[in-house]
């Protein structure tokens, strides 16, 4: 999760433990930035606010199980590589972005969601098996998705708790151009630093898809979206992949509408995070994990 373009929070590796927990405090103090408890309300900047004081003063927060007990992380055991989010469809299957999963056999897998506290090393599970989208096209990153089932439920969440993904008639109604999103994850805080201890959320703008297609130099299908803010400085980063990218619905209701897929660097300006568009792929989420539920793996 990128927290401001300038902004270096993570410290060096060698410096562990209590010592990093201090200069992280201080640092934040004095620096006047802050991140906050969270909001339960989903609030970026508008186009205009990011010339005013406004965005000096915009946060990225951490989160804890509590406020994200859908959350997941990809790891072979120590830090997370990749977000992923349980699916409101049992306890037993996750989204994640496709690139994620290619690179490791499943039997390396731990599957975590959020410890209390919002750290990486929460309830683990492993791997009974994968799919990815058919039409995953790693150069592009087209259709960025993947299903993951896993040995067995997670009991700490109630089906209640998870979130929809978003259903392509309401893409126009909760996804719209200018809407704020909420991504979060234990991505690098800068582009040069290490993962994140916390779990973090930052919320950004959905872009134009029009803009979308001009930045970043490439073919930008319909089957993605960008979000992020013009002059940059908050976007989700590496590691933060294959996690979830939230609006708020009608009556309080949350939906998936993105994956972090890919982006140029984190946090540039005028270099938007690129998603996976839920409402694109989400007939065929469900469908594989009805698939899948049938199947013994
Ligand atoms: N590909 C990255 C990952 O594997 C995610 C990058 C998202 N980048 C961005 N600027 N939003 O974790």
């Amino acid at each position: 999760m990128n927290l401001h373009s300038n902004w270096h929070l993570l410290l060096p590796r060698e410096i562990e433990g209590i010592h990093r927990a201090i200069l992280v405090t201080c640092l934040l103090v004095f620096s006047g930035f802050h991140i906050s408890a969270s909001r339960a309300e989903i609030t970026c900047l508008s186009n205009a606010d990011e010339n005013t004081e406004a965005f000096e003063n915009f946060n990225a927060e951490y989160i804890d199980l509590e406020h994200a007990p859908w959350m997941v992380n990809l790891s072979l055991g120590g830090e997370p590589f990749c977000g992923g989010a349980i699916v409101d469809s049992g306890l037993q299957f996750v989204i994640t972005a496709a690139h994620c999963v290619k690179k490791y056999p499943k039997s390396d897998l731990w599957i975590r969601i959020a410890a209390p506290r919002g750290g990486y090393s929460g309830e683990s599970r492993r791997v009974v098996s994968i799919r990815s989208h058919p039409r995953y096209y790693d150069k592009t990153k087209a259709y960025d998705v993947a299903v993951v089932k896993l040995d067995r439920a997670y009991s700490h969440v109630e089906p209640s708790q998870l979130v929809p993904l978003l259903p392509k008639d309401q893409a126009h109604f909760w996804a719209k151009p200018g809407d704020c999103a909420r991504v979060m994850g234990w991505g690098k805080t800068t582009e040069y630093s290490s993962a994140s201890e916390e779990l973090l959320q930052v919320d950004v703008r959905i872009w134009p898809q029009s803009e979308c297609k001009n930045s970043n130099g490439v073919a930008i299908g319909p089957h993605s979206l960008c979000a992020g803010y013009y002059r940059g400085g908050f976007d989700s980063c590496g590691g933060d992949s294959g996690g979830p990218l939230l609006v708020q619905g009608g009556n309080f209701e949350k939906f998936i509408v993105g994956i972090v897929s890919w982006g140029r660097d984190c946090g540039r300006a005028d270099y938007p995070g690129v998603y996976t568009r839920v409402s694109e792929v989400r007939d065929w989420v469900y469908g594989t994990i009805k698939e899948m539920s049938e199947t013994s793996n």
